[in-house]
Protein backbone atom coordinates (compact mmCIF):
# COMPACT_ATOMS: atom_id res chain seq x y z
CA UNK A 1 0.00 0.00 0.00
CA UNK A 2 1.31 3.34 -0.95
CA UNK A 3 0.99 5.73 1.85
CA UNK A 4 2.01 9.31 0.98
CA UNK A 5 -0.77 10.03 -1.05
CA UNK A 6 -2.53 13.84 0.00
CA UNK A 7 -5.96 13.64 -1.70
CA UNK A 8 -8.07 16.89 -2.58
CA UNK A 9 -11.65 17.16 -4.01
CA UNK A 10 -10.15 19.79 -5.95
CA UNK A 11 -6.89 21.74 -6.82
CA UNK A 12 -6.10 24.40 -9.82
CA UNK A 13 -3.55 21.67 -11.08
CA UNK A 14 -1.93 19.09 -8.73
CA UNK A 15 1.35 19.72 -10.89
CA UNK A 16 1.03 23.45 -9.84
CA UNK A 17 0.54 22.36 -6.35
CA UNK A 18 3.58 19.72 -6.24
CA UNK A 19 5.57 23.12 -7.81
CA UNK A 20 4.14 25.44 -4.78
CA UNK A 21 4.65 22.91 -1.78
CA UNK A 22 8.05 21.51 -3.30
CA UNK A 23 10.00 22.49 -0.34
CA UNK A 24 7.88 21.06 2.02
CA UNK A 25 6.91 17.64 0.57
CA UNK A 26 8.76 14.47 0.89
CA UNK A 27 10.45 12.73 -1.68
CA UNK A 28 7.58 10.23 -3.49
CA UNK A 29 4.72 12.21 -2.08
CA UNK A 30 1.20 11.17 -4.58
CA UNK A 31 -1.24 14.52 -4.75
CA UNK A 32 -4.17 13.68 -6.03
CA UNK A 33 -7.32 15.48 -6.75
CA UNK A 34 -10.64 14.42 -7.94
CA UNK A 35 -11.20 17.83 -10.21
CA UNK A 36 -8.76 19.95 -11.51
CA UNK A 37 -9.67 23.93 -11.89
CA UNK A 38 -6.91 24.76 -14.51
CA UNK A 39 -5.02 21.26 -15.37
CA UNK A 40 -2.35 21.48 -17.59
CA UNK A 41 -1.20 19.62 -20.73
CA UNK A 42 2.41 19.69 -22.43
CA UNK A 43 2.90 22.11 -24.64
CA UNK A 44 0.88 25.05 -22.63
CA UNK A 45 -2.41 23.31 -23.56
CA UNK A 46 -5.09 22.52 -21.22
CA UNK A 47 -5.93 19.53 -19.74
CA UNK A 48 -10.14 19.52 -18.98
CA UNK A 49 -10.21 17.62 -15.68
CA UNK A 50 -13.94 17.21 -14.60
CA UNK A 51 -15.01 14.73 -12.20
CA UNK A 52 -14.69 11.09 -13.73
CA UNK A 53 -10.37 11.33 -14.03
CA UNK A 54 -7.80 10.02 -12.04
CA UNK A 55 -5.62 13.31 -11.95
CA UNK A 56 -2.12 12.80 -9.62
CA UNK A 57 1.17 14.30 -9.42
CA UNK A 58 3.78 12.58 -8.26
CA UNK A 59 6.98 14.80 -7.21
CA UNK A 60 10.31 12.89 -7.10
CA UNK A 61 13.64 14.40 -5.85
CA UNK A 62 16.12 12.26 -6.54
CA UNK A 63 20.37 12.57 -6.56
CA UNK A 64 20.47 11.07 -9.97
CA UNK A 65 19.08 13.58 -12.63
CA UNK A 66 21.01 12.20 -16.09
CA UNK A 67 17.99 10.34 -16.91
CA UNK A 68 14.39 12.61 -15.46
CA UNK A 69 12.91 12.60 -19.60
CA UNK A 70 12.92 8.75 -19.48
CA UNK A 71 11.04 8.71 -16.27
CA UNK A 72 8.32 9.85 -18.06
CA UNK A 73 8.80 7.29 -20.13
CA UNK A 74 8.46 4.79 -17.62
CA UNK A 75 5.07 6.53 -16.09
CA UNK A 76 3.58 5.77 -19.55
CA UNK A 77 4.87 2.26 -19.82
CA UNK A 78 3.04 1.63 -16.54
CA UNK A 79 -0.37 3.28 -16.97
CA UNK A 80 0.14 1.45 -20.19
CA UNK A 81 0.97 -1.82 -18.76
CA UNK A 82 -1.68 -1.37 -16.01
CA UNK A 83 -4.72 -1.25 -18.71
CA UNK A 84 -3.69 -3.69 -20.41
CA UNK A 85 -3.90 -6.10 -17.30
CA UNK A 86 -7.53 -4.45 -17.03
CA UNK A 87 -7.81 -5.94 -20.59
CA UNK A 88 -7.78 -2.55 -22.32
CA UNK A 89 -5.93 -2.65 -25.39
CA UNK A 90 -3.64 -0.02 -24.39
CA UNK A 91 -0.53 1.53 -26.38
CA UNK A 92 2.13 3.93 -26.16
CA UNK A 93 2.37 6.99 -28.39
CA UNK A 94 5.86 8.79 -28.29
CA UNK A 95 6.93 10.13 -26.04
CA UNK A 96 4.34 9.72 -23.43
CA UNK A 97 0.33 9.46 -24.52
CA UNK A 98 -1.40 6.22 -23.67
CA UNK A 99 -4.22 5.15 -26.62
CA UNK A 100 -6.38 3.01 -26.59
CA UNK A 101 -8.16 2.14 -30.42
CA UNK A 102 -5.93 5.15 -31.64
CA UNK A 103 -7.67 7.35 -29.02
CA UNK A 104 -6.19 9.14 -26.35
CA UNK A 105 -6.56 7.94 -22.44
CA UNK A 106 -3.78 9.19 -20.86
CA UNK A 107 -1.52 11.87 -20.79
CA UNK A 108 1.60 12.71 -18.53
CA UNK A 109 3.08 16.28 -18.01
CA UNK A 110 6.55 16.01 -16.38
CA UNK A 111 8.15 19.59 -15.06
CA UNK A 112 11.60 20.12 -12.70
CA UNK A 113 11.47 22.48 -10.52
CA UNK A 114 14.33 24.57 -10.02
CA UNK A 115 15.85 27.09 -7.53
CA UNK A 116 18.64 29.10 -8.82
CA UNK A 117 19.77 26.83 -11.44
CA UNK A 118 19.31 23.84 -8.60
CA UNK A 119 17.46 20.87 -9.05
CA UNK A 120 14.70 20.81 -6.73
CA UNK A 121 12.39 18.00 -8.05
CA UNK A 122 10.82 16.18 -11.09
CA UNK A 123 6.75 16.31 -11.23
CA UNK A 124 5.47 13.46 -13.18
CA UNK A 125 1.51 14.96 -13.40
CA UNK A 126 -0.76 11.62 -14.94
CA UNK A 127 -4.42 12.19 -15.95
CA UNK A 128 -6.49 9.62 -17.62
CA UNK A 129 -10.04 9.05 -18.33
CA UNK A 130 -11.92 6.68 -16.22
CA UNK A 131 -15.41 7.46 -16.45
CA UNK A 132 -15.86 10.53 -18.34
CA UNK A 133 -18.33 9.75 -21.65
CA UNK A 134 -18.44 12.87 -23.03
CA UNK A 135 -14.60 13.92 -24.41
CA UNK A 136 -16.35 15.92 -27.60
CA UNK A 137 -14.52 18.88 -26.03
CA UNK A 138 -11.22 17.43 -25.39
CA UNK A 139 -9.69 18.70 -28.65
CA UNK A 140 -8.46 15.08 -29.94
CA UNK A 141 -9.66 11.56 -30.65
CA UNK A 142 -10.18 10.54 -26.27
CA UNK A 143 -11.54 7.94 -24.89
CA UNK A 144 -11.97 6.46 -21.18
CA UNK A 145 -11.93 3.42 -19.43
CA UNK A 146 -16.19 3.56 -18.97
CA UNK A 147 -16.48 3.85 -22.61
CA UNK A 148 -14.41 0.96 -23.07
CA UNK A 149 -16.56 -0.96 -20.58
CA UNK A 150 -13.73 -1.10 -17.72
CA UNK A 151 -14.83 -0.23 -14.49
CA UNK A 152 -11.78 -0.26 -12.01
CA UNK A 153 -11.52 -0.02 -8.63
CA UNK A 154 -9.79 3.87 -8.66
CA UNK A 155 -7.50 3.43 -5.45
CA UNK A 156 -6.55 0.14 -6.39
CA UNK A 157 -5.89 1.13 -10.02
CA UNK A 158 -3.40 4.50 -8.37
CA UNK A 159 -1.64 1.97 -6.30
CA UNK A 160 -1.08 -0.67 -8.77
CA UNK A 161 0.33 2.42 -11.07
CA UNK A 162 2.32 3.32 -8.11
CA UNK A 163 3.97 0.12 -7.37
CA UNK A 164 5.05 -0.72 -10.98
CA UNK A 165 6.73 2.58 -11.53
CA UNK A 166 8.61 1.87 -7.97
CA UNK A 167 9.72 -1.46 -9.26
CA UNK A 168 10.78 -0.03 -12.44
CA UNK A 169 12.16 3.74 -10.32
CA UNK A 170 15.61 3.06 -9.39
CA UNK A 171 17.10 0.63 -12.41
CA UNK A 172 15.89 3.72 -14.78
CA UNK A 173 17.06 6.29 -12.72
CA UNK A 174 20.64 4.30 -13.15
CA UNK A 175 20.32 3.55 -16.40
CA UNK A 176 18.19 5.41 -18.15
CA UNK A 177 15.76 4.26 -21.57
CA UNK A 178 17.51 1.23 -22.53
CA UNK A 179 16.45 -0.76 -19.45
CA UNK A 180 12.50 -0.28 -20.36
CA UNK A 181 13.42 0.57 -24.25
CA UNK A 182 12.62 -3.41 -25.57
CA UNK A 183 8.76 -3.37 -23.41
CA UNK A 184 8.29 0.46 -24.67
CA UNK A 185 8.76 -0.43 -28.92
CA UNK A 186 6.77 -3.89 -27.45
CA UNK A 187 3.60 -1.77 -27.10
CA UNK A 188 4.66 1.26 -29.48
CA UNK A 189 2.55 0.23 -32.67
CA UNK A 190 4.03 3.18 -34.96
CA UNK A 191 6.80 1.43 -36.22
CA UNK A 192 7.07 1.95 -40.23
CA UNK A 193 4.31 4.15 -40.14
CA UNK A 194 4.40 7.73 -41.73
CA UNK A 195 4.68 10.41 -38.99
CA UNK A 196 4.70 14.24 -38.80
CA UNK A 197 6.58 15.82 -36.40
CA UNK A 198 6.79 19.79 -35.72
CA UNK A 199 8.64 21.12 -32.49
CA UNK A 200 9.85 24.79 -33.45
CA UNK A 201 13.08 23.46 -34.87
CA UNK A 202 12.06 20.43 -36.29
CA UNK A 203 9.22 20.33 -39.27
CA UNK A 204 9.73 16.62 -40.78
CA UNK A 205 7.42 13.76 -41.89
CA UNK A 206 8.90 10.49 -42.24
CA UNK A 207 8.58 6.77 -41.13
CA UNK A 208 9.50 5.56 -37.62
CA UNK A 209 13.00 3.48 -37.81
CA UNK A 210 12.56 3.01 -33.94
CA UNK A 211 12.86 4.70 -30.33
CA UNK A 212 16.49 4.71 -29.84
CA UNK A 213 18.16 3.30 -26.31
CA UNK A 214 18.14 7.30 -25.09
CA UNK A 215 14.18 7.03 -25.64
CA UNK A 216 14.37 9.49 -28.99
CA UNK A 217 12.02 8.70 -31.78
CA UNK A 218 14.30 8.07 -34.50
CA UNK A 219 13.16 9.03 -37.96
CA UNK A 220 14.28 7.56 -41.49
CA UNK A 221 14.40 10.55 -44.18
CA UNK A 222 16.19 10.39 -47.91
CA UNK A 223 19.03 11.85 -46.20
CA UNK A 224 19.40 9.45 -43.52
CA UNK A 225 18.56 8.66 -39.77
CA UNK A 226 17.30 11.44 -37.82
CA UNK A 227 16.40 11.64 -33.97
CA UNK A 228 13.75 13.49 -31.87
CA UNK A 229 13.73 14.26 -28.70
CA UNK A 230 11.07 16.61 -28.38
CA UNK A 231 7.42 17.33 -29.91
CA UNK A 232 4.68 15.67 -30.56
CA UNK A 233 3.92 12.78 -33.25
CA UNK A 234 0.95 13.27 -35.60
CA UNK A 235 0.06 10.69 -37.68
C1 LIG B 1 -0.79 15.88 -21.95
O1 LIG B 1 -1.01 14.85 -22.57
O2 LIG B 1 -0.80 16.98 -22.54
C2 LIG B 1 -0.45 15.80 -20.50
C3 LIG B 1 -1.66 15.89 -19.61
C4 LIG B 1 -1.33 15.80 -18.14
C5 LIG B 1 -2.52 16.02 -17.24
C6 LIG B 1 -2.22 15.76 -15.80
S1 LIG B 1 -3.67 15.70 -14.79
C7 LIG B 1 -2.70 15.70 -13.34
C8 LIG B 1 -1.55 16.67 -13.59
N1 LIG B 1 -1.94 18.01 -13.26
C9 LIG B 1 -1.99 18.82 -14.33
O3 LIG B 1 -2.31 20.02 -14.33
N2 LIG B 1 -1.63 18.12 -15.43
C10 LIG B 1 -1.30 16.76 -15.11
Amino acid sequence: MYMRILRFDELDSTNAYAKRNCSLLADQTVIRARRQTAGRGRLDRKWISQEGGLYFSLLLKPQLTDFLPNLTQLMALCVCRTLRQLGAEACLKWPNDVLVQRQKICGILSEAIFTKNNFEGLVLGVGLNLTQTDLASVGQPATSLALLGIQPDEETLLQDILKQFFDNYTVVLQNGFKVIQADYVRLFPYIGQTVHIQNGTQDVTAAVQTISPEGKLVLKTPEGFIEISIGDMMV
